[in-house]
Protein backbone atom coordinates (compact mmCIF):
# COMPACT_ATOMS: atom_id res chain seq x y z
CA UNK A 1 0.00 0.00 0.00
CA UNK A 2 1.73 3.32 -0.80
CA UNK A 3 0.63 7.01 -2.05
CA UNK A 4 1.17 7.92 -5.82
CA UNK A 5 0.19 11.85 -6.33
CA UNK A 6 -1.78 12.08 -2.94
CA UNK A 7 -4.09 8.65 -3.79
CA UNK A 8 -4.16 5.36 -2.22
CA UNK A 9 -2.95 2.35 -3.79
CA UNK A 10 -2.91 -1.20 -3.53
CA UNK A 11 -0.30 -3.12 -5.56
CA UNK A 12 -1.24 -0.91 -8.71
CA UNK A 13 -5.03 -0.44 -8.06
CA UNK A 14 -6.27 3.04 -6.74
CA UNK A 15 -8.33 2.56 -3.44
CA UNK A 16 -10.69 4.58 -5.05
CA UNK A 17 -11.45 2.33 -8.04
CA UNK A 18 -11.83 -0.61 -5.96
CA UNK A 19 -14.90 1.55 -4.19
CA UNK A 20 -16.26 2.47 -7.22
CA UNK A 21 -15.88 -0.79 -8.70
CA UNK A 22 -16.87 -2.76 -6.13
CA UNK A 23 -18.89 -0.71 -3.51
CA UNK A 24 -18.10 -0.75 -0.48
CA UNK A 25 -17.25 -2.15 2.80
CA UNK A 26 -14.84 -4.27 0.72
CA UNK A 27 -12.16 -6.56 1.89
CA UNK A 28 -8.82 -6.20 -0.37
CA UNK A 29 -6.23 -8.73 0.00
CA UNK A 30 -2.37 -8.15 -1.95
CA UNK A 31 -0.84 -11.52 -3.88
CA UNK A 32 2.64 -10.02 -3.22
CA UNK A 33 2.10 -9.69 0.10
CA UNK A 34 0.76 -12.31 0.82
CA UNK A 35 3.28 -13.88 -0.86
CA UNK A 36 6.56 -11.55 0.48
CA UNK A 37 5.21 -12.53 3.82
CA UNK A 38 5.17 -16.28 3.14
CA UNK A 39 9.24 -15.80 1.58
CA UNK A 40 10.17 -13.56 4.47
CA UNK A 41 8.46 -16.30 7.06
CA UNK A 42 10.72 -19.06 5.24
CA UNK A 43 13.65 -17.44 5.14
CA UNK A 44 13.58 -16.44 8.97
CA UNK A 45 13.29 -20.13 9.59
CA UNK A 46 14.93 -21.57 7.61
CA UNK A 47 18.08 -22.58 9.32
CA UNK A 48 15.40 -25.15 11.27
CA UNK A 49 13.60 -26.40 8.21
CA UNK A 50 10.29 -26.35 10.15
CA UNK A 51 6.49 -27.83 8.46
CA UNK A 52 4.58 -24.31 8.15
CA UNK A 53 1.08 -25.04 8.01
CA UNK A 54 -1.13 -21.83 8.05
CA UNK A 55 -3.67 -21.27 10.10
CA UNK A 56 -6.63 -21.54 8.49
CA UNK A 57 -8.66 -19.65 11.56
CA UNK A 58 -7.45 -16.18 11.01
CA UNK A 59 -8.52 -16.49 7.09
CA UNK A 60 -10.43 -19.17 5.37
CA UNK A 61 -11.15 -18.00 2.04
CA UNK A 62 -10.49 -20.50 -0.50
CA UNK A 63 -8.78 -18.64 -2.94
CA UNK A 64 -6.17 -17.70 -0.02
CA UNK A 65 -6.16 -20.95 1.02
CA UNK A 66 -4.84 -21.85 -2.65
CA UNK A 67 -1.84 -19.08 -2.41
CA UNK A 68 -1.18 -21.22 0.86
CA UNK A 69 -1.18 -24.14 -0.91
CA UNK A 70 0.76 -22.64 -4.15
CA UNK A 71 3.27 -21.04 -1.95
CA UNK A 72 3.85 -24.64 -0.30
CA UNK A 73 2.83 -24.12 3.54
CA UNK A 74 0.25 -26.98 4.88
CA UNK A 75 -2.72 -26.08 6.90
CA UNK A 76 -3.53 -26.09 11.07
CA UNK A 77 -7.48 -26.19 10.74
CA UNK A 78 -9.56 -26.52 13.90
CA UNK A 79 -13.28 -27.61 11.94
CA UNK A 80 -14.49 -29.85 9.97
CA UNK A 81 -14.97 -26.85 7.94
CA UNK A 82 -12.04 -25.55 7.62
CA UNK A 83 -10.63 -29.53 7.23
CA UNK A 84 -13.20 -29.87 4.51
CA UNK A 85 -11.91 -26.09 2.67
CA UNK A 86 -7.99 -26.64 2.63
CA UNK A 87 -8.84 -30.31 0.74
CA UNK A 88 -10.81 -28.52 -1.62
CA UNK A 89 -8.03 -25.75 -1.92
CA UNK A 90 -5.75 -29.30 -2.35
CA UNK A 91 -3.22 -28.54 0.67
CA UNK A 92 -1.97 -32.51 1.04
CA UNK A 93 -3.69 -34.41 3.74
CA UNK A 94 0.24 -35.30 5.10
CA UNK A 95 0.64 -31.30 5.81
CA UNK A 96 -2.12 -30.90 7.65
CA UNK A 97 -2.81 -31.18 11.62
CA UNK A 98 -6.45 -30.72 13.64
CA UNK A 99 -6.07 -28.77 16.70
CA UNK A 100 -8.82 -27.61 19.03
CA UNK A 101 -10.08 -28.23 22.65
CA UNK A 102 -13.59 -29.93 21.55
CA UNK A 103 -13.31 -31.83 18.69
CA UNK A 104 -16.30 -33.89 18.01
CA UNK A 105 -16.68 -37.53 17.12
CA UNK A 106 -18.09 -36.68 13.71
CA UNK A 107 -14.83 -34.85 13.22
CA UNK A 108 -12.14 -36.90 14.30
CA UNK A 109 -13.71 -39.63 12.62
CA UNK A 110 -13.78 -37.62 9.30
CA UNK A 111 -10.15 -36.25 10.22
CA UNK A 112 -9.02 -39.66 10.48
CA UNK A 113 -10.54 -40.99 7.22
CA UNK A 114 -8.97 -37.83 5.54
CA UNK A 115 -5.29 -39.57 7.02
CA UNK A 116 -3.89 -36.09 8.24
CA UNK A 117 -0.72 -35.82 9.62
CA UNK A 118 -1.59 -35.73 12.96
CA UNK A 119 -4.78 -34.84 15.50
CA UNK A 120 -3.07 -32.60 18.00
CA UNK A 121 -5.51 -33.47 20.78
CA UNK A 122 -5.98 -31.86 24.42
CA UNK A 123 -7.38 -33.96 26.51
CA UNK A 124 -7.90 -37.61 27.84
CA UNK A 125 -11.40 -37.83 27.02
CA UNK A 126 -10.50 -37.01 23.30
CA UNK A 127 -8.02 -39.63 23.23
CA UNK A 128 -9.99 -41.94 24.55
CA UNK A 129 -12.42 -41.17 21.48
CA UNK A 130 -9.67 -41.38 19.07
CA UNK A 131 -8.60 -44.93 20.33
CA UNK A 132 -12.25 -46.41 20.24
CA UNK A 133 -12.39 -45.07 16.22
CA UNK A 134 -9.21 -46.69 15.82
CA UNK A 135 -9.94 -50.20 16.98
CA UNK A 136 -13.04 -49.84 15.06
CA UNK A 137 -11.28 -49.55 11.69
CA UNK A 138 -7.64 -51.11 13.28
CA UNK A 139 -5.76 -48.75 13.04
CA UNK A 140 -2.82 -46.57 14.69
CA UNK A 141 -4.02 -43.09 14.76
CA UNK A 142 -1.16 -40.48 14.79
CA UNK A 143 -1.75 -37.60 17.56
CA UNK A 144 -0.36 -34.73 18.93
CA UNK A 145 -0.98 -33.50 23.19
CA UNK A 146 -0.81 -30.26 23.74
CA UNK A 147 1.24 -29.33 26.65
CA UNK A 148 -0.10 -26.10 28.69
CA UNK A 149 3.43 -24.79 29.86
CA UNK A 150 1.97 -22.07 32.07
CA UNK A 151 3.64 -19.36 30.35
CA UNK A 152 2.55 -15.42 30.03
CA UNK A 153 2.39 -14.90 26.34
CA UNK A 154 2.30 -10.82 27.53
CA UNK A 155 -0.62 -9.90 24.59
CA UNK A 156 -4.25 -9.03 25.20
CA UNK A 157 -5.26 -11.01 27.84
CA UNK A 158 -8.26 -12.27 25.62
CA UNK A 159 -5.87 -13.55 23.45
CA UNK A 160 -3.82 -15.72 25.62
CA UNK A 161 -4.29 -19.30 25.74
CA UNK A 162 -0.63 -20.72 27.50
CA UNK A 163 -1.63 -19.71 31.31
CA UNK A 164 -3.00 -22.97 33.23
CA UNK A 165 -6.11 -21.35 34.42
CA UNK A 166 -6.81 -21.33 30.27
CA UNK A 167 -9.12 -24.33 28.57
CA UNK A 168 -6.27 -25.33 26.45
CA UNK A 169 -4.10 -27.75 26.65
CA UNK A 170 -2.82 -30.01 29.95
CA UNK A 171 -0.75 -28.80 32.67
CA UNK A 172 2.14 -30.84 33.28
CA UNK A 173 1.48 -33.85 35.80
CA UNK A 174 -2.00 -34.13 33.63
CA UNK A 175 0.67 -34.43 30.74
CA UNK A 176 2.77 -36.61 31.78
CA UNK A 177 0.43 -39.05 33.23
CA UNK A 178 -1.09 -39.19 29.84
CA UNK A 179 2.09 -39.93 28.18
CA UNK A 180 3.21 -42.18 30.45
CA UNK A 181 -0.22 -44.26 29.98
CA UNK A 182 -1.00 -44.21 26.57
CA UNK A 183 2.58 -44.49 25.33
CA UNK A 184 1.64 -48.22 24.97
CA UNK A 185 -1.16 -47.85 23.17
CA UNK A 186 -1.99 -49.94 20.29
CA UNK A 187 -4.25 -47.54 19.01
CA UNK A 188 -3.14 -44.17 19.40
CA UNK A 189 0.51 -43.50 18.51
CA UNK A 190 1.70 -40.00 19.94
CA UNK A 191 4.03 -38.39 17.75
CA UNK A 192 4.14 -34.77 18.37
CA UNK A 193 4.04 -32.15 21.26
CA UNK A 194 2.01 -29.21 20.83
CA UNK A 195 2.09 -25.78 22.37
CA UNK A 196 0.90 -22.67 21.59
CA UNK A 197 0.65 -19.54 24.31
CA UNK A 198 -1.43 -17.16 22.11
CA UNK A 199 -1.41 -14.32 19.53
CA UNK A 200 0.29 -10.86 18.62
CA UNK A 201 3.12 -12.05 20.27
CA UNK A 202 5.23 -9.40 19.90
CA UNK A 203 8.78 -10.06 22.41
CA UNK A 204 10.78 -13.04 22.16
CA UNK A 205 10.77 -13.31 25.52
CA UNK A 206 7.24 -15.67 25.82
CA UNK A 207 8.48 -17.96 23.29
CA UNK A 208 11.98 -18.36 25.22
CA UNK A 209 9.76 -18.92 28.57
CA UNK A 210 7.30 -21.50 26.72
CA UNK A 211 10.63 -23.29 24.99
CA UNK A 212 12.31 -23.63 28.63
CA UNK A 213 9.15 -24.96 30.12
CA UNK A 214 8.91 -28.20 26.99
CA UNK A 215 12.32 -28.72 27.33
CA UNK A 216 11.60 -29.04 31.07
CA UNK A 217 9.06 -31.21 30.06
CA UNK A 218 10.30 -33.19 27.66
CA UNK A 219 13.87 -34.03 29.77
CA UNK A 220 11.36 -35.34 32.48
CA UNK A 221 9.03 -37.62 30.15
CA UNK A 222 12.48 -39.06 28.95
CA UNK A 223 10.12 -38.77 25.74
CA UNK A 224 10.99 -39.20 21.83
CA UNK A 225 8.60 -36.86 19.84
CA UNK A 226 9.20 -36.87 16.25
CA UNK A 227 7.43 -33.37 15.67
CA UNK A 228 7.29 -30.53 18.38
CA UNK A 229 4.44 -27.90 17.60
CA UNK A 230 5.15 -24.51 18.55
CA UNK A 231 1.98 -22.93 17.44
CA UNK A 232 1.39 -19.58 15.97
CA UNK A 233 1.14 -16.28 17.55
CA UNK A 234 3.88 -14.26 15.80
CA UNK A 235 2.88 -10.75 16.41
CA UNK A 236 2.72 -7.73 13.43
CA UNK A 237 2.88 -3.95 13.32
CA UNK A 238 -0.62 -2.28 13.67
CA UNK A 239 1.04 0.94 14.49
CA UNK A 240 3.97 1.85 12.40
CA UNK A 241 7.05 1.68 14.35
CA UNK A 242 5.40 -0.43 17.59
CA UNK A 243 7.06 -3.60 18.29
CA UNK A 244 7.03 -6.55 16.60
CA UNK A 245 8.46 -10.05 17.12
CA UNK A 246 12.56 -10.68 16.26
CA UNK A 247 11.95 -13.59 14.15
CA UNK A 248 15.75 -14.25 13.80
CA UNK A 249 15.56 -14.03 17.79
CA UNK A 250 13.42 -16.65 18.15
CA UNK A 251 14.30 -18.68 15.29
CA UNK A 252 18.03 -18.75 17.52
CA UNK A 253 16.23 -19.98 20.53
CA UNK A 254 14.58 -22.75 18.56
CA UNK A 255 18.12 -23.69 17.01
CA UNK A 256 19.92 -24.47 20.48
CA UNK A 257 16.26 -25.97 21.88
CA UNK A 258 17.06 -28.15 18.60
CA UNK A 259 20.61 -29.24 19.83
CA UNK A 260 18.85 -30.48 23.25
CA UNK A 261 15.77 -32.21 21.06
CA UNK A 262 15.77 -33.39 17.65
CA UNK A 263 12.30 -33.20 16.60
CA UNK A 264 10.72 -31.77 13.25
CA UNK A 265 9.23 -28.32 14.28
CA UNK A 266 5.80 -27.64 13.03
CA UNK A 267 4.71 -23.79 12.89
CA UNK A 268 1.22 -22.91 12.59
CA UNK A 269 1.38 -18.84 11.94
CA UNK A 270 -2.09 -17.13 11.25
CA UNK A 271 -1.29 -13.09 11.68
CA UNK A 272 1.72 -13.31 10.63
CA UNK A 273 1.12 -14.31 6.95
CA UNK A 274 -1.88 -12.81 6.47
CA UNK A 275 -2.34 -9.71 8.88
CA UNK A 276 -1.05 -6.87 7.08
CA UNK A 277 -2.07 -7.98 3.57
CA UNK A 278 -6.28 -7.32 3.59
CA UNK A 279 -7.83 -4.24 3.95
CA UNK A 280 -10.66 -3.16 4.77
CA UNK A 281 -12.15 -0.05 2.06
CA UNK A 282 -15.17 2.18 3.76
CA UNK A 283 -17.39 4.83 2.81
CA UNK A 284 -17.89 8.00 5.19
CA UNK A 285 -21.49 8.43 5.62
CA UNK A 286 -22.17 11.36 8.21
CA UNK A 287 -19.84 13.08 9.95
CA UNK A 288 -21.60 14.57 13.14
CA UNK A 289 -19.65 17.12 14.72
CA UNK A 290 -20.24 18.12 18.69
CA UNK A 291 -18.18 20.85 20.61
CA UNK A 292 -15.90 18.07 21.82
CA UNK A 293 -15.16 15.58 18.82
CA UNK A 294 -16.24 14.37 15.42
CA UNK A 295 -18.05 11.37 15.17
CA UNK A 296 -16.97 9.92 11.80
CA UNK A 297 -19.37 7.37 10.67
CA UNK A 298 -18.46 4.82 8.59
CA UNK A 299 -20.43 2.27 6.35
CA UNK A 300 -18.13 -0.68 8.15
CA UNK A 301 -19.03 -1.66 11.17
CA UNK A 302 -18.73 -4.16 14.07
CA UNK A 303 -20.15 -6.88 11.93
CA UNK A 304 -17.64 -6.43 9.02
CA UNK A 305 -14.60 -5.97 11.73
CA UNK A 306 -15.09 -7.25 15.42
CA UNK A 307 -10.98 -6.93 16.91
CA UNK A 308 -11.91 -3.22 17.78
CA UNK A 309 -14.81 -3.67 19.20
CA UNK A 310 -14.01 -7.06 20.86
CA UNK A 311 -10.52 -6.95 21.71
CA UNK A 312 -10.02 -3.17 22.05
CA UNK A 313 -7.59 -3.64 19.07
CA UNK A 314 -6.11 -0.58 17.08
CA UNK A 315 -6.12 -0.87 13.23
CA UNK A 316 -5.02 2.37 11.28
CA UNK A 317 -7.83 4.01 9.12
CA UNK A 318 -5.70 6.06 6.44
CA UNK A 319 -7.48 8.69 3.86
CA UNK A 320 -7.86 7.31 -0.10
CA UNK A 321 -6.71 10.93 -1.12
CA UNK A 322 -4.11 13.58 0.98
CA UNK A 323 -4.85 16.54 1.19
CA UNK A 324 -2.83 19.16 3.31
CA UNK A 325 -5.66 20.25 5.89
CA UNK A 326 -5.04 19.62 8.94
CA UNK A 327 -8.06 19.59 11.38
CA UNK A 328 -6.83 19.31 14.80
CA UNK A 329 -10.52 18.08 16.52
CA UNK A 330 -10.79 14.81 17.79
CA UNK A 331 -12.13 12.10 15.49
CA UNK A 332 -14.39 9.11 16.33
CA UNK A 333 -14.60 6.88 13.80
CA UNK A 334 -17.59 4.64 14.51
CA UNK A 335 -19.75 2.22 11.76
CA UNK A 336 -23.81 2.39 11.82
CA UNK A 337 -24.40 0.14 14.56
CA UNK A 338 -26.54 0.28 17.45
CA UNK A 339 -24.28 -0.22 19.92
CA UNK A 340 -21.29 1.83 21.89
CA UNK A 341 -18.87 -0.07 21.18
CA UNK A 342 -19.46 -0.17 17.63
CA UNK A 343 -16.30 2.04 16.83
CA UNK A 344 -13.15 1.93 15.62
CA UNK A 345 -10.52 4.43 16.17
CA UNK A 346 -10.01 7.93 18.11
CA UNK A 347 -7.88 9.86 16.31
CA UNK A 348 -6.61 13.52 16.16
CA UNK A 349 -5.03 15.53 14.03
CA UNK A 350 -7.05 14.11 10.84
CA UNK A 351 -6.59 15.63 7.72
CA UNK A 352 -10.14 17.47 6.36
CA UNK A 353 -12.58 14.78 5.39
CA UNK A 354 -15.64 14.81 4.06
CA UNK A 355 -19.39 12.83 3.92
CA UNK A 356 -18.66 10.57 0.98
CA UNK A 357 -15.15 10.07 1.30
CA UNK A 358 -12.97 6.31 1.00
CA UNK A 359 -11.40 5.48 4.20
CA UNK A 360 -8.79 2.26 4.54
CA UNK A 361 -9.02 0.60 7.55
CA UNK A 362 -5.35 -1.10 7.80
CA UNK A 363 -3.97 -4.79 8.69
CA UNK A 364 -7.54 -6.26 8.94
CA UNK A 365 -6.19 -9.54 6.52
CA UNK A 366 -6.20 -11.74 9.37
CA UNK A 367 -9.54 -12.31 12.20
CA UNK A 368 -11.23 -9.91 9.62
CA UNK A 369 -13.80 -11.69 7.40
CA UNK A 370 -13.68 -14.88 9.32
CA UNK A 371 -15.18 -12.73 11.84
CA UNK A 372 -17.70 -10.92 10.31
CA UNK A 373 -21.51 -11.42 11.24
CA UNK A 374 -24.81 -10.53 9.85
CA UNK A 375 -25.44 -8.38 12.88
CA UNK A 376 -28.04 -5.72 12.46
CA UNK A 377 -29.07 -7.95 9.11
CA UNK A 378 -26.23 -6.39 6.91
CA UNK A 379 -25.25 -8.46 3.87
CA UNK A 380 -20.94 -9.43 4.64
CA UNK A 381 -18.66 -7.91 2.18
CA UNK A 382 -17.64 -8.80 -0.84
CA UNK A 383 -13.49 -9.98 -0.79
CA UNK A 384 -11.25 -8.70 -3.74
CA UNK A 385 -7.59 -10.52 -4.43
CA UNK A 386 -5.03 -7.54 -6.40
CA UNK A 387 -2.08 -9.06 -8.23
CA UNK A 388 -0.48 -5.98 -9.94
CA UNK A 389 -3.07 -4.57 -12.36
CA UNK A 390 -5.60 -7.25 -11.97
CA UNK A 391 -8.40 -6.60 -9.04
CA UNK A 392 -10.39 -10.41 -9.20
CA UNK A 393 -13.83 -11.01 -6.80
CA UNK A 394 -12.84 -14.15 -4.87
CA UNK A 395 -16.20 -13.71 -2.44
CA UNK A 396 -19.05 -12.14 -3.86
CA UNK A 397 -20.64 -9.73 -1.55
CA UNK A 398 -23.83 -10.95 -0.26
CA UNK A 399 -27.15 -9.96 -1.74
CA UNK A 400 -29.98 -8.38 0.90
CA UNK A 401 -32.07 -10.90 -0.82
CA UNK A 402 -30.20 -14.20 0.52
CA UNK A 403 -30.30 -13.14 4.16
CA UNK A 404 -33.71 -11.48 4.58
N1 LIG B 1 -2.46 -22.29 16.57
C1 LIG B 1 -3.39 -22.31 17.53
C2 LIG B 1 -3.58 -23.55 18.32
C3 LIG B 1 -4.19 -21.18 17.76
O1 LIG B 1 -5.12 -21.20 18.71
C4 LIG B 1 -3.99 -20.00 16.97
C5 LIG B 1 -4.82 -18.82 17.17
C6 LIG B 1 -2.99 -20.03 15.98
C7 LIG B 1 -2.24 -21.20 15.82
C8 LIG B 1 -2.71 -18.86 15.08
O2 LIG B 1 -2.25 -17.77 15.80
P1 LIG B 1 -1.69 -16.47 15.03
O3 LIG B 1 -0.39 -16.84 14.35
O4 LIG B 1 -2.70 -16.02 14.07
O5 LIG B 1 -1.48 -15.48 16.13
N2 LIG B 1 -9.30 -13.44 17.00
C9 LIG B 1 -8.11 -12.99 17.70
C10 LIG B 1 -6.98 -13.99 17.61
C11 LIG B 1 -7.36 -15.36 18.11
C12 LIG B 1 -6.27 -16.37 17.92
C13 LIG B 1 -6.77 -17.74 18.17
N3 LIG B 1 -5.80 -18.76 17.99
C14 LIG B 1 -7.69 -11.64 17.14
O6 LIG B 1 -8.39 -11.11 16.30
O7 LIG B 1 -6.68 -11.09 17.57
Amino acid sequence: MKYKKRHLYIENVSAERLARQFDTPLYVYSYNKIKDNINSFKKNFKTINPLICFSVKSNSNLKILSLINKFGLGADVVSKGELTRVLKAKIKPEKIVFSGVGKTVDELKFAISKKILLINTESENEIMEIEKIAKKIKKKINIGIRFNPDTDAKTLKKISTGRKENKFGLIKNKFLEILKKYKESKFVNIICLSVHIGSQITSHIPYKNMLNAVNKIIQQSKYKFKYIDLGGGMGIQYKNNSKKLNYLKYNKLIKSFLKKNNSKIIFEPGRSIIGNAGYLISKIIYIKKTNSKNFVILDSAMNDLIRPALYGAKHRIVPSKLNRQKVSKKHEFVGPICETTDKFLNIRNYQKINQKDIVVICDVGAYGMVLSSNYNLRPKPAEILINKNLAKIITKRQKLNNII
